[in-house]
């Protein structure tokens, strides 16, 4: 009994450190945009009241029950009451007024966020089995090779900071596994950039829509935030707002079709990723590289892999660049040796690689900048 009170206080007391936390890049409470702004705002005001009734309700149970609770040298029994019209009026209509006040800032609120402005930048968010994909479906966000495709990126999601942003997201499935172009895994995921946006749904076969907008330039954090099979809590992303400058560049360098390395392991990376001399050639069955033959899109698109703005891969689990800024090659290795050992339920296979082959995918994919 003792221990047990003792587990207990320490969980609640480690529970309440958390909010301590001084690197707390998903932090509801520390909005950086218009949108998670508001939705904070109305937190706040929905909050208050909500503290009041919990105090007023608890504090009457707890007072209740200890002033008339059961002592042994009294057992006579108290006076027993059945109904009070005027209390349970009282207790009817008070409810009734409170939600009906904080209806107003709420639907008022639903509204101002439902609102999709036409000058909005349009990104397509595509959620697969357990990574995101992001579609620049913007008339000038398209690329200068191909059928004017629209530029695609995974993992980060690179925005002009300030410009206000237009998401329509849906889901496509399992990728990997998907046959005859009808996608397998068809799951709901939910798209949560917590200081940039709250939750929403992302469905097969639906369009939903985030508006939202990133005040500063920076890296913010996003998961996702619905059960969507096993590596659910590995489902994660960034948004990664730039200076007018620095997203120039980006848009620029986006729109170029991929370096093709003409020497060494890069090239000999290159030909095995398209098995041009007759081995290798799995990875474009599922991976598109902008401007060659491998179009797929079951897999990341891997165009710009190497761009610094590419911060991760494979639903964020892994680090592209070391805090130094040198390719982490570690890291992609053993994904390449085997994606299933490092994260389970990965939808990529086990090609049984050798380790100079590894060598040379890793050489291409750093050259992909
Ligand atoms: Cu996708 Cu959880």
């Amino acid at each position: 009994m003792r221990r047990t009170r003792w587990i207990l206080a320490l969980l609640a007391l480690s529970i309440l450190l958390v909010a301590c936390s001084k690197s707390a890049p998903q932090n509801t409470m520390n909005p950086k945009g218009p949108t998670a702004q508001t939705e904070k705002n109305l937190l706040v005001l929905v909050l208050w009241p909500a503290a009041a009734v919990f105090v007023i309700v608890e504090g009457g149970i707890l007072l209740i029950s200890i002033r008339f609770r059961h002592r042994k040298d009294r057992d006579r029994m108290p006076p027993q009451i059945h109904g009070n019209t005027r209390l349970e009026i009282g207790w009817t209509i008070a409810p009734a007024i409170v939600l009906a006040v904080i209806m107003v800032p709420t639907v008022s609120t639903i509204w101002q966020l439902a609102r999709q402005p036409a000058d909005a930048m349009q990104i397509t968010v595509e959620g697969y089995q357990w990574w995101w994909g992001f579609r620049y479906t913007d008339p000038d966000m398209t690329v200068s090779y191909g059928d004017h495709d629209a530029i695609v990126t995974a993992d980060v999601m690179v925005i002009p900071a300030g410009r206000t942003i237009d998401l329509s997201l849906t889901s496509l499935g399992g990728g990997a596994h998907s046959t005859s172009g009808v996608p397998d895994h068809e799951v709901i995921h939910s798209f949560w950039a917590p200081q940039l946006f709250g939750k929403q749904d992302v469905i097969p076969g639906e369009t939903n829509h985030i508006v939202f907008s990133a005040d500063e330039p920076g890296v913010y954090w996003g998961q996702c935030a619905e059960f969507c099979g096993l590596q659910h809590g590995k489902m994660k992303f960034r948004i990664s707002a730039l200076d007018e400058a620095d997203w120039q560049r980006w848009v620029a360098n986006q729109k170029d079709p991929a370096v093709k390395p003409t020497v060494g392991a890069a090239q000999q990376g290159m030909d095995l990723f398209f098995g041009t001399n007759g081995v290798g050639g799995q990875c474009i069955q599922c991976h598109g590289v902008g401007g060659t033959a491998a179009s797929s899109t079951a897999a990341p698109n891997l165009t710009h892999f190497a761009a610094t703005t590419h911060e991760c891969f494979a639903g964020c689990d892994f680090q592209v660049f070391n805090p130094d800024g040198t390719p982490n090659v570690e890291a992609l290795k053993a994904w390449l040796r085997d994606p299933n050992a490092v994260k389970l339920g990965a939808k990529m296979p086990d090609y049984g690689l050798t380790e100079q082959q590894i060598d040379t995918l890793v050489a291409y994919l750093y050259s992909l900048k």
